[in-house]
Formats: C-alpha cells, structure tokens, sequence
C-alpha cells in the first residue's frame, strides 16, 4: 500500500491494538503519532500535557503530521485521540474512523488487565464525566472527518483488521 491508513477515534477505543495487530498478522510496520512525539520530545504525553499544557502538545501534533506528510508512506498510523485537529491530516492518507459508544470504550478500559496504567497515561481521561464531555463534542467531527467507519464494537480484533486490509487494498487500485 502506498496511502498511509490512519486510524483515528476516541481514547481507549483500542487503535494502538488494532494496529499492532495488523502488523503482527500482516506483517508491516505501524507507527503511532504519541509514540512519534514522546521519541521526538523524550518525554511521554502525560509530562508533556503537565510541563507544557495542551496547546504545546497540539502543536507537537501539527509538527508530526508535517513529518508524516512528507516522510511517511505506505504505513498504517495510529493517532492520538486528537490528531484529527491537524491542518493537514487529508494529505497523510485515509482515515478510518475505529467507532464505539462512550459507555463501551469506558469499559473496555476499566475492565482492561493493565487499566490502571492505561487511565494513567491519559490526562483527558482522568474524569469520567469530563472524558464523556470530550466524547460528545468530537463524536460527530470524527465522522465527518472520517473516509470510512468501522464500529468495532460487535467485530473481533481479527474482524477489524481484516476490514482495514480490505481498505487497504481498495486505496490502492484506485491510486
Ligand atoms: C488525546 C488522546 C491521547 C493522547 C493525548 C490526547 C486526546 O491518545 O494523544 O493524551 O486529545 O484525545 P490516545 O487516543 O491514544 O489515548
């Protein structure tokens, strides 16, 4: 595949999984845009958010997409829960939108083996209340955003990444 796929959607809606899976059982490589920013920086997201604040870490973002624009092909790219908000995410390649409800994403998270770590390393999740806020406000814009959804809610993790292979190849013969 020469298009990048980028798979955007909620925190905890399980795009860093869903990547490693694709790569595992096709076996590629798959980035993901926080672990890009934690290398660049050498700092992870949550110390970046408490140092810096949030508009530094958008703007790491906005640098990352500029990278990827210009460096990255052919890669499956698993973004921060906010990576849509950048400039350019058309010109990155297509995005999939990894869909579920608040109240699904939530317990997958809290009944996850490592839950405690994954809260953890997620300063807009600290809040129940405030995370389903985030949820309400972005729901609609990841749809818009979005090229394909897929709700990952009733399919397994080989299902989905069986969808994304499809896209994949779709992206390609129409290039
Ligand atoms: C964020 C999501 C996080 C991370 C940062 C901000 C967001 O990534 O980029 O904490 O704004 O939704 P995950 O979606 O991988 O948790």
């Amino acid at each position: 595949m020469d298009k990048n796929i980028l798979l955007i959607g909620f925190m905890g809606v399980g795009k860093g999984t869903i990547a490693r899976a694709y790569a595992k059982a096709y076996g590629v490589y798959n980035i993901d845009t926080d672990d890009l920013i934690e290398s660049k920086e050498n700092k992870e997201v949550k110390k970046i958010f408490e140092r810096y604040g949030e508009e530094r870490f958008r703007a790491l973002e906005q640098e990352t997409a500029n990278w990827i624009e210009h460096n990255v092909k052919g890669t499956l790219i698993s973004c921060g829960g906010g990576f849509y908000k950048v400039n350019n995410l058309k010109n990155l390649g297509t995005v999939v939108l990894l869909d579920a409800s608040f109240e699904w994403i939530y317990n997958r998270l809290k009944t996850a083996k490592n839950s405690k770590a994954k809260l953890a390393k997620r300063p807009l999740f600290q809040k129940e209340k405030e995370a389903k806020r985030l949820y309400n406000e972005r729901a609609e814009i990841y749809r818009q955003v979005a090229d394909v959804v897929i709700n990952v809610e009733k399919l397994t993790t080989k299902e989905v990444i069986e969808q994304i292979k499809k896209i994949a190849g779709i992206k390609n013969r129409k290039q």
